[in-house]
């Protein structure tokens, strides 16, 4: 007989922890993918432990431990943890960061970029209530959340900048392309842009405040600003949980500011749908990807609002081919099902993750859409189920692509059907 869907999860999961000991202490944590990806990353981690909750709470807590563990200075929960510094790769400029090059960089065993900050709802999930739990990360959590809004909001429009693609964890999105009409190769030239703007932040000793004035290419970003805002939710609940009512005011009076903000500056109304920012000139990129449904993950966005997202998403033209939700709308020029593009990896331009779709997931049970929040569910598990644990797939044929053995992939498991109603 097979082992069942979890099981497989579990499995994969526990063939993905790494642990080290440094500084006489021991930390647990889990690798995206044994194929690619040897550090531990931020909002991965923060999937994963939702996951390992599900069988082992523990384990759970060791995953978000390890993450908190390495929190820098000014409060930012890095992207990438390099537990083990010598598998550092040269393609993002993290060489900077090894030992050695450490009198340019002021953070030698992490990166200096955020991810989506997803550590709040993890925390939440993880907790189940347990306030002793709560108390032990809570502290960090909120000194990361402050950083967030007070470091990368040059403007003070509420809204989150990010100071490279990597930091949105969608790294080549077509949101992030350079101008149409471009003679370079496009991945050639992603790649570059990508780099260099990572490698800056770094040249400029991770302050984001010279990061802006030096680079043009900040964003403020819609799936970022969403995650952030959903985080600040779960940041107030865990605030009211062990009684920290400074807190609790300051996440709920920031939550607020970040959805306006969403509504007034990214919310294009004749189209019903979100899209992020370009620069300090705010210039608006029109690109239809999955970020553009993302505030549907707010439980205060305005009903209408989310019904003109839901629109899009469940249109199978646009969001809802027969494997949801693609990462770019199938009707955008750009969208394509694979992640090599001439041969070298081009990700996030058309498949879908597992990582977006249980964002979407909690999005469309928020608004009350739990037929198609089902729907969701049961076909990330029919691609977990048929393809194995996978980074992404292609939405209209249903193959895995991307990098397999993959951390995010096991996440169908937790994504159960709504109960019917009682009565
Ligand atoms: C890629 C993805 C990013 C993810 C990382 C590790 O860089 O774009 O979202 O965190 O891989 O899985």
């Amino acid at each position: 007989m097979t082992d069942s869907l979890e099981e497989r999860a579990r499995q994969q999961l526990e063939s993905n922890t790494r642990t080290t000991v440094q500084d006489g202490l021991t930390y647990r944590y889990t690798i995206p993918s044994p194929e690619a990806y040897l550090h531990q990353w931020h909002w991965d981690s923060c999937f994963h432990a939702i996951v390992w909750a599900s069988f082992d709470r523990e384990r759970a807590r060791d995953e978000l431990r390890s993450l908190v563990a390495r929190q820098l200075p000014t409060g930012l929960l890095p992207h990438v943890v390099y537990w083990d510094p010598g598998r550092i790769s040269w393609w993002s400029g993290e060489r900077l960061e090894a030992p050695g090059w450490s009198t340019l960089v002021t953070t030698p065993r992490s990166s200096g970029l955020m991810q989506p900050p997803v550590f709040a709802q993890s925390l939440e999930e993880v907790a189940a209530g347990d306030d002793a739990f709560v108390r032990e990360l809570l502290p960090a959590v909120a000194r990361h959340y402050r950083y967030l809004a007070n470091a990368r909001d040059p403007d003070g429009d509420g809204l989150v900048s990010i100071v490279s693609q990597f930091e949105s964890g969608l790294d080549f999105s077509p949101a992030f392309d350079p101008s149409p009409g471009d003679p370079d190769p496009l991945p050639r030239r992603l790649r570059a842009i990508a780099r260099g703007s990572q490698v800056l932040n770094k040249l400029c000793g991770n302050r984001p405040e010279l990061v802006f004035r030096l680079n043009p290419r900040h964003w403020e970003d819609v799936l970022v600003n969403s995650v952030f805002a959903d985080g600040l939710a779960s940041l107030e609940r865990l605030a009211a949980l062990v009684g920290d009512t400074g807190l609790e005011a300051w996440a709920r009076a920031t939550r607020a500011r970040t959805l306006d903000g969403l509504l007034e500056r990214c919310y294009d109304e004749h189209r019903g749908l979100f899209f992020s920012l370009l620069g300090s000139g705010e210039r608006r990129i029109e690109v239809k990807t999955v970020e553009s449904l993302m505030p549907l993950l707010l439980e205060s966005l305005d009903a209408t609002v989310a019904a003109r997202l839901v629109e899009h998403l469940a249109d199978p033209h646009s969001f809802w081919p027969r494997f949801p939700v693609p990462s770019v709308a199938l009707d955008e020029p750009s969208f394509t099902t694979e992640c090599l593009i001439r041969g070298q990896r081009c990700i996030w331009r058309g498949p879908c993750a597992p990582s977006t779709n249980w964002l979407l997931w909690r999005g469309l049970q928020r608004h009350g859409y739990d037929d198609l929040a089902d729907r969701l569910a049961d076909s990330c598990r029919e691609l977990a189920d048929g393809g194995g644990f996978n980074e992404f797939y292609d939405p209209v044929g249903g193959r895995p692509v991307g990098k397999g053995e993959f951390g995010w992939g096991t996440l169908p498991v937790v994504m159960e059907r709504t109960p019917p109603l009682r009565g």
